[in-house]
């Protein structure tokens, strides 16, 4: 369950960078703006989701060290990065520039999330962990 609420929220934070692609495509950047709020927020929540509540989880039965998780919180710090130049792109009302960051954005957060559907959230629904616990704890965490 762990995995089909993280696997949802993935196409959720995908559903939030559809519009404001397009708006951006548009050039309408007042819109861009506003759809960027949610996008980044729900983003952020989902990345704390996991570093605050999953991956400590999981890293008391896997150790931590330069494992999977490690390398998940290392591309969460890179996508991060990407947001937060998205973001300036779009104040500083740059078309060409926000589009080629939003298109980084997509391939990195595709392939990010499917080593986490296909590898990372299986390990989880395996590991002798509270599940419906950890989900609970994880639904609480405020977006940082
Ligand atoms: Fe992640
Ligand atoms: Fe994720």
């Amino acid at each position: 369950m762990i995995k089909e609420y993280m696997t949802h929220d993935h196409r959720e934070c995908d559903n939030l960078y559809a519009p404001l692609e397009e708006a951006l495509s548009a050039g309408d950047f007042e819109k861009a703006l506003e759809l960027f709020v949610p996008f980044k927020r729900a983003m952020l929540k989902h990345f704390a989701m996991e570093e605050e509540v999953l991956f400590p989880k999981m890293e008391e039965f896997m150790g931590g060290g330069e494992g999977p998780i490690y390398v998940m919180k290392m591309e969460h710090s890179q996508i991060r990065s990407i947001i937060d130049q998205l973001g300036e792109a779009i104040e500083n009302k740059n078309q060409q520039k926000a589009l080629g960051l939003g298109e980084t954005f997509m391939i990195m957060t595709q392939q990010h999330n499917m080593k986490e559907e296909q590898i990372l959230y299986t390990m989880a629904e395996q590991l002798p962990i509270d599940k419906e616990k950890t989900l609970e704890e994880m639904k609480k965490v405020e977006a940082s």
